[in-house]
């Protein structure tokens, strides 16, 4: 999907946040249930996909790769697998857009059977590492050509006769345990990866549950997860509940904005996904989980949040793996915090869809906020946020929603270059926030 012209946005000062809401399904949990699906034998379903262009791509990309994929009247998704070493070249170019999980999983979905596939992405995604996949993934026996510094666009050719990898992951990354994992499928004999941190876990609990023959062992402070290639998944049923690290933009909206008082419903709470909840209700965020809940093999809770004043802490830096994407907006919420808020830890939002850890720094500093950084750390200084800037996007959705939730805390308008990317991950974010009482509209503040 291309975004030829751009939609800037802007907010402003809004009244109370009030109502229940829901928010799309857990992008991650989305992706992997359409890849396990697509080389599990029969059928699977799922309820609650997210429906964003990120996850549509990876739907036409398994399409392509010859599962049948369908949307069903009622809102779900079918998808009829082709079983372990089923997956066929595509005709044309896979494309993923903007996403890097798609993209990654992908590779390592297709590298353990014999196909060959061109894999493409957009001007963000063109410019993000594969190094990190490719190099495991060669391993196996699978080959590549890629663009320059081991970047899109690449041709795969899956290895006919994949050897079993034993992989220590040299950063904190849930896209390259995947990967290698996924490439263990198709591979007679154990593949193993070693996490020394532990990452976001759904691979393991989701393949689990597709029944692959997989082991987690806790060994020191590590992770060793191995997995028995050779044995078919089995297709399941799948409920994706909210995502987290969608709903982080409602529920600093509403601590931020005066006389609020939301509940987000359904919100998938994994342990490895819920540092930035920790990390607000240490702040002073008045956060309560209700309604605590296991569904489909993860815990979800519904979100009370009210309006809070935060005071500004040191993020511990063992945390990041668990709030990865939520740095851009917990900035904000350290902008209208008492106090300095000092994150450090954070080398991986260098090569996010954009480098994070610049384009919040410039947005902050653009509405007026004084911060200092260095190569993976960032402090801001609360209580300086003025607002009237407009912030550049850089194509990534993350860095837009978060400086359209600042302007509706900050004395002046806040505006972004590009409201497009959004629907990579969250449709409908306007009109949801705008329900609450939220004012972002069309447009650049004057
Ligand atoms: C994801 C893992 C994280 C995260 C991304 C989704 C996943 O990336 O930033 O949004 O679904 O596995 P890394 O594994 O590169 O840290």
């Amino acid at each position: 999907m291309s975004h030829p012209t751009s939609s800037p946005l802007q907010s402003s000062t809004a009244k109370a946040l009030k109502g229940r809401i829901k928010v799309p399904g857990d992008k991650s949990m989305s992706h992997r249930s359409l890849m396990f699906g697509a080389i599990a034998q029969g059928q699977t379903k799922v309820s609650g996909l997210l429906e964003a262009e990120d996850v549509l791509n990876t739907a036409n990309v398994m399409a392509a790769l010859g599962a049948k994929v369908e949307r069903q009247a009622d809102g779900s998704w079918l998808i009829e697998g082709v079983g372990i070493g089923g997956l066929k070249s595509p005709k044309g170019d896979l494309d993923f857009g903007n996403a890097g999980t798609g993209a990654r999983l992908a590779m390592g979905l297709m590298a353990s059977t014999p196909l060959v596939a061109r894999c493409v992405g957009d001007a963000s995604l063109s410019k993000r590492p594969m190094g990190r996949v490719t190099t495991p993934l060669s391993q196996f026996g699978t080959v590549f050509e890629t663009a320059e510094g081991g970047r899109l666009p690449l041709t795969l050719h899956g290895a006919a006769n994949a050897k079993p990898v034993t992989y220590t992951l040299p950063m904190a990354s849930a896209q390259v345990k995947s990967a290698v994992l996924l490439a263990g499928i198709n591979t007679k004999g154990i593949t193993t990866v070693i996490e020394p941190v532990a990452t976001r876990d759904h691979t393991e609990r989701m393949l689990k549950a597709f029944g692959a023959k997989l082991e987690v062992k806790e060994v020191g402070s590590a992770r060793h997860i191995s997995i028995e290639g050779g044995h078919e998944l089995k297709g399941q049923v799948i409920a994706v509940p909210g995502d987290p690290s969608s709903a982080a933009f409602p529920m600093v909206a509403a601590l931020i904005t005066p006389g609020s008082d939301i509940v987000i419903e359904n919100i998938m709470l994994n342990p490895t996904r819920t540092g930035l909840i920790d990390t607000l209700i240490e702040m002073g965020g008045n956060i309560t989980i209700e309604n605590r809940r296991l569904a489909g093999g993860e815990e979800v809770g519904d979100l009370h949040v009210k309006a809070s004043l935060l005071k500004g802490i040191t993020v511990p830096e063992d945390r990041a793996p668990s709030m990865i994407d939520e740095y851009p907006i917990l900035a904000i919420a350290a902008s209208f915090a008492k106090g300095t808020t000092r994150m450090q830890g954070l080398e991986e939002l260098r090569v996010k869809e954009s480098d994070r850890l610049a384009a919040v720094e410039a947005g902050l500093n653009i509405n007026g906020v004084k911060t200092s950084s260095g190569k993976d750390w960032l402090e801001v200084q609360g209580g300086t946020a003025k607002g009237g800037g407009v912030v550049v996007t850089h194509m990534d959705h993350r860095i837009g929603m978060s400086f359209l939730v600042m302007g509706l805390a900050a004395p002046q308008p806040t505006g972004i270059d590009d409201g497009a990317f959004i629907a990579t991950s969250f449709p409908g974010f306007t009109e949801l926030l705008n329900g609450l009482g939220a004012a972002i509209s069309a447009g650049s503040p004057k």
